[in-house]
């Protein structure tokens, strides 16, 4: 799965980690953004939230509020929940849309009962099957945020959750706890043959089991090289994203094949796809 030396987990506690130093070059970083953003719009994606309604969406590990900002760049309200204070301040900083609290989710996740439509968390929960003191047990803390997040779930929703297990044992412990807890779902594997590009989403319902969507691979979609740039200045988020702006022929086009991706209906694309209409009078 992931090479063990390079690891954020395997060194400390994650609100020590991802001190104000780390969070401020997390935030600064162009490729960092990138990831983030798309592995958020996957985990939107493989949610299956009806794309015109507005949901109330729980960001778990949410951090500098990268996975939110794509969002609310959706039309969604969030809230999220971090046990780092440096990666908060960022967020804050930022002026992200959603509202972001300071919280451990292998204590649970403190809202109440049916308070949100869906939940998404990038790249944070594999924190959880590290013990980073005597009494923490990874098992424990793992029923603890799974049992929580059923009940913050209303009744049929949905929740996926893109991590990084460190191997199979891992992931299986994870399931594990997430299924004590009441969930069905299972896991999407997108690119299995990458090193790089692999990906793991948790999905999960609250509700009777769905089938689960087919992960990506080669063939549907060319992997792009990533290559990492640091700023001095903090990067506007439309900026970082490469000028994808809302509304453009690039934004609709990604937006139809993601559409497609989940088996809608959607008109072919054009010449004129994107293309901006004369104003009416
Ligand atoms: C790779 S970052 C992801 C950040 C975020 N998705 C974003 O867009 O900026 C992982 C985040 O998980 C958070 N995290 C790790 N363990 C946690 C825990 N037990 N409770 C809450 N957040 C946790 C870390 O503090 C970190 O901000």
């Amino acid at each position: 799965m992931a090479s063990r030396g390079r690891r954020p987990e395997l060194r400390g506690p994650p609100e020590l980690y991802y001190d104000k130093n780390e969070a401020r070059k997390y935030v600064r970083n162009s490729r960092m953004i990138d990831v983030q953003t798309k592995m958020a719009e996957r985990a939107l994606e493989l949610l299956c939230v009806p794309e015109d309604k507005p949901c109330y969406v729980l960001d778990i590990g949410c951090g500098t509020g990268l996975s939110g900002d794509y969002l609310s760049e959706e039309g969604h309200y969030w809230v999220g929940i971090d046990i780092s204070p440096a990666m908060l301040d960022e967020a804050l900083d930022r002026d992200t849309q959603g509202d972001v609290i300071l919280g451990d989710m292998g204590q649970g996740i403190p809202f109440r009962p049916g308070t949100f439509d869906a939940c998404i968390s990038i790249s944070a929960v594999q924190w959880l099957c590290n013990a980073n003191k005597k009494s923490d047990v990874p098992a424990k803390r793992l029923y603890c945020f799974f049992s929580s997040l059923y009940s913050v779930l209303v009744s049929g929703g949905r929740a996926v959750l893109q991590l990084y297990p460190e191997n199979s044992e891992q992931l299986e412990l994870i399931t594990t706890q997430a299924t004590r807890a009441g969930f069905t779902g299972g896991v999407v594997v997108d690119y299995p043959n990458s090193a790089k590009a692999k990906k793991f989403y948790l999905c999960l319902f609250s509700g009777p089991s769905t089938s689960i969507p087919e992960g990506l691979s080669e063939d549907t979609e060319e992997e792009k090289p990533a290559k990492s740039t640091f700023t001095a200045e903090r990067v506007p988020y439309r900026i970082a994203r490469r000028g994808v702006v809302r509304k453009s022929r690039e934004w609709v086009l990604e937006k139809k094949a993601r559409r497609r991706r989940q088996g809608k209906e959607v008109r072919p694309d054009t010449q004129y796809t994107g293309r901006k209409r004369k104003p009416r009078f």
